[in-house]
């Protein structure tokens, strides 16, 4: 048995083993706590800032309840990309190995976080905090056209972010309870969807020509800026009556902002630049992401 189905056949039978249906394992019904964050509050945007210094704890809380739920719209947002690229990857294999049906069964673990994350937002009482039109644009031409290492390497930039703080979340006794068994959910489930992006980028970068390379290094660095400075929605600051453009210029300045950045993103930079896909003109928007 290859390498390839190796993984995929390790990955199938730990999906058997450990998948969630959100709709069962998460009390939906149940009421938020009054005094529990959404986020870790040192992982708010603006903690320490002395704009946070002024909120008052109820600001706070919800502060972490709207940033919450930026999270969760970006997080909709990319899985549904994910899936398409799955899906058209999907199209091209050969349905009895175990690599393909791995694909599959990644979709359907999508399917269940994305209306796990709609409804969470629509729980949390919020709304859905778009993407702005230029990243609209370039997700669908992602979703249509990505392949090979650009298509892996993003992959596992948001989902790796993202999962450094949920796994997090999880742990964490100021957090909602929702927000924890939600975070738990997707943490155990996307530890495959990273041993998976992780194999398959190796092998894709080991096949590819320098020439591919040195543009999809471009594109994995704008995907990099696109997670690292798209996490929170700047119309989260609204919500406690700060203006969008204030807020955001707070957050960027916060060194606890900045080192959040960094911490959540060292892992999947690490990995990046071993493979060598970190580099070239692509590295201003790297610095602007913060991941670095
Ligand atoms: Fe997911
Ligand atoms: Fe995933």
């Amino acid at each position: 048995m290859s390498d390839r189905e190796l993984t995929a056949t390790r990955l199938l039978s730990s999906s058997a083993e450990h998948s969630y249906d959100p709709e069962v394992e998460i009390d939906w019904d149940a009421p938020l706590s009054p005094d529990h964050y959404f986020v870790p509050p040192h992982r708010c945007s603006l903690y320490g800032t002395p704009l946070w210094e002024r909120l008052t704890e109820s600001q706070r809380i919800t502060l972490t309840r709207h940033e919450a739920a930026s999270t969760a719209g970006r997080g909709v947002w990319f899985e549904t990309i994910l899936m398409q690229l799955l899906i058209r990857d999907y199209y091209r294999q050969n349905p009895t190995t175990a690599h393909a049906q791995y694909a599959l069964t990644e979709v359907a673990d999508e399917c269940r976080h994305s209306v796990m994350f709609g409804r969470m937002i629509d729980k949390l009482d919020c709304p859905v905090y778009h993407v702005g039109a230029f990243d609209d644009a370039l997700g669908r031409w992602l979703a249509a056209t990505a392949s090979g290492p650009r298509m892996f390497a993003a992959i596992l930039i948001a989902e790796e972010v993202l999962d450094a703080l949920q796994r997090e979340a999880s742990a964490d006794e100021s957090v909602q309870p929702l927000i924890r068994m939600v975070s738990r959910i997707h943490v155990v489930e996307e530890a495959r969807h990273v041993r998976y992006a992780r194999a398959e980028l190796a092998r894709q970068v080991r096949a590819a020509s320098r020439r591919r390379l040195a543009f999809d290094r471009l594109v994995i660095a704008r995907a990099a800026y696109l997670t690292g400075t798209g996490l929170v929605h700047p119309d989260v600051y609204r919500s406690v009556g700060i203006t969008p453009a204030q807020g955001r210029q707070a957050a960027r300045a916060n060194p606890h902002h900045r080192e959040t950045l960094r911490w959540a993103g060292q892992r999947v930079v690490a990995y990046l630049e071993d493979l060598d896909l970190i580099g070239g003109p692509g590295m201003a928007l790297w610095r602007r992401s913060g991941l670095l």
